[in-house]
């Protein structure tokens, strides 16, 4: 019998497939399709302290390969997603990742003490890595000491056990160094990674496409750039677990990531053209694993990294 198992820090997961926060909401659309307890976990969009209306339009453009976006973490605040989403999602039995997001390291701080008493909650996702705030000093995890300030606060705040998976960007210069002082922080876990920063211009009207003018990019374009940051916090730091994300489509992507080092894998462009893509990634991963003589998925993570005589 294969075990798809998995875990996340002290949280444990059924299996490893996860939804990318900001690609599903909060799980409503997709509970259409499917039900949400198929799912290694539901990774809500990143929730801030108040209501946000985002970056003004266009926010999305396509490019190849991939899709750009500046949508700027709109979203009702974490008052009504506490009244309205989290009670909906222990409703349908989802596993459940908060992922929150702040404009101050006080930020952070509030939204933990909002949410340490709130129950049904496995992990939380501390996205310090957003690509669309209007000013890129904020991108916490782009410098070791904000990204390690937004993470104690969250750390000191969040009381108890609930783990905290720090979302990192892969535009820096040494994304294991980033990685390193999360974990000294109290970051039980990693998400690796969030979508790198690009630019498109409309060469008809010769201006940026998006009215935020830079953007977010993902899918199958920056699925390499997944893969070598993983692979990278996974050899500089073997013990911690990794969330994987980038431009996965199938189970063979979801394999890669799995191979690099990530645990689980959070799937999010695949699900605007295919909702279901989940579950298909979902089995042809199950599927790959077995072929390749897996007994249980926890034996694949990271075994791109074993030498040859020492499998
Ligand atoms: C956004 O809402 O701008 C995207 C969030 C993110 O990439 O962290």
């Amino acid at each position: 019998m294969f075990n798809f198992e998995t875990s996340l820090g002290q949280a444990s997961f059924a299996n490893p497939i996860f939804t990318a926060s900001g690609c599903a909401g909060s799980g409503r659309e997709l509970s259409q399709f499917f039900e949400l307890t198929e799912l290694g976990a539901v990774v809500t969009k990143s929730i801030m302290l108040k209501p946000r209306s985002g970056r003004a339009t266009p926010r999305m453009a396509e490019t190849p390969s991939g899709m750009l976006n500046s949508i700027g973490l709109q979203g009702p605040g974490i008052d009504i997603f506490l009244e309205k989403d989290i009670p909906w999602l222990r409703d349908q039995g989802a596993n459940i990742v908060v992922s929150i997001a702040g404009e101050s390291v006080e930020d952070y701080a509030v939204l933990a003490r909002k949410l340490r008493s709130v129950s049904g909650i496995s992990a939380l996702e501390v996205n310090i890595s957003c690509p669309n705030v209007e000013n890129r000093g904020q991108v916490f995890a782009c410098h070791p000491e904000t990204a390690r300030a937004a993470i104690e606060a969250v750390r000191r705040n969040i009381g108890g056990e609930l783990p905290i998976i720090a979302k990192l960007t892969p535009d820096v210069t040494s994304i294991a160094m980033i990685a390193e002082e999360v974990v000294a922080a109290g970051a039980d876990a990693l998400a690796l990674i969030n979508t790198v920063l690009g630019m498109v211009i409309d060469t008809n009207t010769m201006r940026p496409k998006l009215a935020g003018k830079t953007g977010g990019l993902s899918g199958p374009a920056i699925r390499p750039v997944a893969v070598r940051a993983i692979y990278q916090v996974h050899e500089a730091m073997p013990q911690v677990k990794i969330l994987g994300m980038g431009g996965v489509a199938t189970g063979r992507d979801a394999f890669e990531l799995i191979l690099a080092g990530a645990s689980a894998v959070s799937i999010g462009t695949a699900t605007f053209g295919n909702p279901t893509a989940v579950m298909k990634i979902k089995e042809e991963l199950k599927a790959g694993l077995i072929a390749h003589g897996f007994d249980s998925l926890k034996e694949a993570v990271g075994y791109a990294h074993r030498v040859e005589g020492n499998l």
